[in-house]
């Protein structure tokens, strides 16, 4: 487990983790006004936005802005955790209260007393840790593994999620209850397609730094290069951006990037179709459904043993062939995080055992 307070959070990382956010678009703007109402209160929030948008790095900045800036902020990836792991690390253990629990330990409630607790990918949190989870915040208190007695907590909790917690709710994989104490104060970040206005201020922004992180004198965007970078679609938004533009300064001449130094892949297939609900309802046009049911229909007759699992299985290694091998784009079109993903393409033998699946997670910073 890490502490991270925002100030270092730069060296913490390969990536430029901005110290300095760059918000330029008018959305972005009614976006930090916002964010800097919120900040002061003491109201658990929950970020929604898609993979990339910034959700950790706001989380940080709302620590930084809030009165609790001098005390720890405590990032913690939920679905980075096995799930019999997930208890001890949030609530802490006492000695021998499992076999291989050597020495007493702090769960990340306790780590985070007095600051922030930043629940990342909060929607892929057990159910049954959701229960707990839910108690902690009521009561304001939490007891270790292997101990009665209860320790206050005073945290405030900030939660991102890259699923509509909503939709989860109705499908019946997050509890409605933990969703409204979640829900206090909420945030929507707009993925970068939404605030156009943003994609040269990131992109001079990226340029800068890296250029100054790797020693280059600084580069600078063809025209060209500009009308590319604004007509992609940007799928993995200031993420995708900030990789693309390293990639480019690595690989440009004369520290001048061409679109052909720019490597974006544009999507406009039925990937990220799904992700833009305005343009593309999503319905599954009667055909295909109706074919589904046919496949269905004719496995069933077979009477095959572990038929479930041959079907849950097929669905992730095609959809894993269908996106070419990438995690992200799989979660995208089964609709699910790419921590689901990858914890079942590793049961089925798809891709190796991470060792952080295997044993201890790691924190993502
Ligand atoms: N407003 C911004 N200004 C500058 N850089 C930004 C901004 N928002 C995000 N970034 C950068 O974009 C990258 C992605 O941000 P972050 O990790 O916070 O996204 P995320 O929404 O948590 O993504 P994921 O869902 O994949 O975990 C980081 O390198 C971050 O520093
Ligand atoms: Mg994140």
């Amino acid at each position: 487990m890490s502490l991270i307070t925002h100030p270092h959070a730069r060296e913490l990382t390969k990536s430029v983790r901005a110290t300095v956010l760059v918000f330029k678009d008018p959305r972005s703007v009614e976006l930090l006004n916002r964010i800097e109402r919120l900040a002061p209160s003491e109201a658990n929030t929950l970020i929604m936005g898609e993979t990339g948008t910034g959700k950790e790095l706001v989380a940080r900045h709302i620590h930084g802005l809030s009165n609790r800036r001098n005390e720890p902020f405590v990032a913690v990836n939920c679905g980075a955790f096995a799930e019999s792991l997930v208890e001890s690390e949030l609530f802490g253990h006492e000695k021998g209260a499992f076999t291989g629990a050597t020495s007493s330990k702090a769960g990340w409630f306790e780590a985070a007393r007095g600051g922030t607790l930043f629940l990342d990918e909060i929607g892929d949190l057990p159910l049954s840790m959701q229960v707990k989870m839910l108690r902690v915040l009521q009561e304001r208190e939490v007891v270790r593994l292997g101990s009665r007695t209860p320790i206050p907590i005073n945290v405030r909790l900030v939660a991102a999620t890259n699923v509509n917690l909503a939709d989860a709710v109705v499908a019946g994989n997050f509890r409605q209850d933990l969703f409204y104490r979640l829900h206090v104060a909420t945030l929507r970040l707009p993925s970068l397609r939404e605030r156009p206005g943003d994609i040269l201020p990131l992109a001079e922004f990226f340029i800068e730094e890296h250029c100054q992180r790797l020693g280059y004198t600084r580069a600078t965007l063809s025209p060209e290069a500009e009308r590319k970078l604004l007509s992609h679609s940007w799928p993995g938004n200031i993420r995708e951006l900030e990789n693309s533009i390293h990639h480019a300064l690595l690989v440009c001449r004369n520290q001048r990037v061409q679109p052909e130094d720019l490597h974006v892949v544009d999507m406009r297939s039925p990937v990220s179709q799904i992700s833009a609900p305005p343009a593309y309802p999503a319905l599954p046009d009667e055909s295909s459904s109706n074919s589904l049911q046919d496949a269905l229909n004719r496995l069933f007759e077979q009477n095959l043993p572990n038929l479930y699992d041959h079907i849950e299985e097929t669905v992730f290694r095609e959809a894993y062939r269908y996106c070419h091998g990438n995690q992200l784009q799989t979660g995208r079109v089964l609709g699910i995080s790419r921590n689901i993903v990858r914890a079942r393409l590793e049961k089925i033998g798809e891709i190796a055992q991470s060792p952080r699946s295997a044993s201890h997670g790691t924190l993502k910073l």
